[in-house]
């Protein structure tokens, strides 16, 4: 099914209503089943979904507002539902071995006890979290929060996620899940279709990044088609604002990374076309180079800005403990089909780390693949990169994170603080059909 790039519009994923809102909470109800959807125009193809949309719907959380959602699982294997980036008991984490059996339900309460920020549902069942959300169980959590409000951000229509992920799709438009093949995951999807365009109003629009690929990573940057460069204003990472905005001529997203950037669109001529290109393979130029296109109209009135200032991060407190993670996995070719955090891979009955609750720690990250690149991710902690081979991180991955990028040979320090939950929470890649080949393993904090 060959598809043309910039020949479909860009959709916005339904923003779930709640069944029912006291004075403290929101409640909404999500069931997980099949689905017959159209991706490629004019085509129908099956999938898996949270109440029926591809992608998934989005659900929209106040901090300090509980949230509650009661999930079904209608499908006939079972699910669980992580909100990455949350910070939540483990009893509502959506870990991999604690599942709603088919046909149960289950009820996830959501505190939203941290700032504002783009958070994302996605399934996490062992070792079936990489096919189901390849296949759709993926949605949006947007968190926002009072100060945020103040700020006069681009907001309402002209704030917009942009949820990007690969597929392979035969002949007859069906999805094919292969478990690691970066090879021929090539078309490129926005918020469920094949490279989109959007019509944008010459005026400053925000717009949430969110990677939900299995492994691809994006190096995007917004391009006329010339040599010249339209850097972006990057104002926040995976677990909220940046203090201060990061000007940057590329946005770098590894799966499960979220960015929050603007685009001040009176800048361009009422008429330009802008691609946001992707200078990172695999796969052919001419589909995975291309993601999206914004076709610029005409000049509206904009009330928004970008201060200076956006967020006050929290001071970093004195670590008491440093330790040690190495990534590898068996090479491509080598007939291999583990992955290992220092050189063991997920056992769901044994605890890798023992974290002492109330503690701040430093965690030195190294890939160890000679040829593939992996990521770092720990449920319930925003950590703070303190450096990446010995340099200090790049503005814009300054701010609060969850998720860490790491390509072949390289390293980050990473500083975390363990002073919310206690329990037993998972890190792992989030190139997620490594975790799912065992790219994983677990903390008790005590
Ligand atoms: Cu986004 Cu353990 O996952
Ligand atoms: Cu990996």
């Amino acid at each position: 099914a060959a598809v043309e790039p910039f020949a479909v519009p860009l959709t916005v994923p339904p923003v779930l209503a709640p069944s029912r809102r006291t004075r403290h909470a929101d409640y909404y109800d999500i069931t997980t089943r099949r689905a017959s959807t159209e991706i490629l125009p004019g085509a129908r193809t099956d999938v898996l979904t949270y109440n029926g949309s591809f992608t998934g719907p989005t659900i929209r959380a106040r901090t300090g507002r509980r949230t509650v959602v009661r999930h079904v699982n209608a499908l006939d294997m079972p699910t669980s539902v992580h909100l990455h980036g949350g910070n939540n008991p483990v009893e509502h984490d959506g870990g991999m071995m604690d599942t709603i059996a088919p046909g149960r339900r289950r009820t996830y309460v959501y505190e939203n006890r941290q700032p504002g920020a783009t958070l994302w549902m996605h399934d996490h069942a062992h070792h079936m979290e990489s096919e189901h959300v390849y296949r759709g169980l993926s949605g949006l959590y947007l968190l926002s929060d009072p100060g945020e409000d103040r700020l006069g951000l681009p907001s309402g229509k002209y704030d917009i996620p942009l949820v990007l992920r690969d597929a392979d799709f035969d002949d007859a438009a069906a999805m094919v899940y292969t478990m690691d093949d970066a090879q021929n995951r090539t078309t490129i999807l926005v918020n469920g279709r094949p490279w989109p365009y959007l019509r944008v109003e010459a005026r400053k629009y925000r717009f949430r990044l969110v990677n939900s690929c299995n492994l691809r990573i994006f190096v995007l940057a917004l391009s006329d088609g010339s040599a010249t460069q339209h850097p972006v204003r990057q104002i926040g990472t995976d677990g909220g604002l940046l203090a201060a905005p990061a000007e940057t001529p590329v946005l770098v997203l590894s799966p499960g990374e979220r960015i929050d950037f603007v685009v001040d669109f009176s800048k361009y001529a009422p008429g330009t076309r802008l691609t946001l290109a992707n200078m990172l393979g695999p796969g052919p130029t001419e589909l995975v180079g291309q993601v999206m296109r914004f076709d610029v109209g005409e000049r509206t009135p904009d009330r928004s800005r970008v201060p200076d200032t956006l967020a006050t991060l929290p001071a970093l407190p004195k670590p008491t403990v440093e330790r040690a993670f190495e990534l590898n996995m068996d090479e491509p070719g080598t007939g291999g089909h583990q992955a290992y955090i220092n050189g063991k891979t997920f056992d769901p009955d044994r605890i890798d780390t023992h974290v002492e609750w109330g503690s701040t720690e430093v965690w030195t990250v190294t890939n160890k693949s000679a040829t593939v690149p992996h990521n770092f991710h720990t449920h319930l902690v925003q950590f703070r990169i303190l450096e990446r081979d010995g340099q200090p991180p790049y503005p814009a991955e300054t701010g609060r994170k969850d998720t860490v990028l790491l390509f072949p040979g390289q390293t980050a320090k990473l500083q975390l603080t363990f002073d919310t939950h206690r329990g037993v929470y998972p890190y792992h890649c989030h190139m997620i059909d490594h975790s799912a080949m065992g790219m994983m393993a677990q903390m008790r904090i005590s």
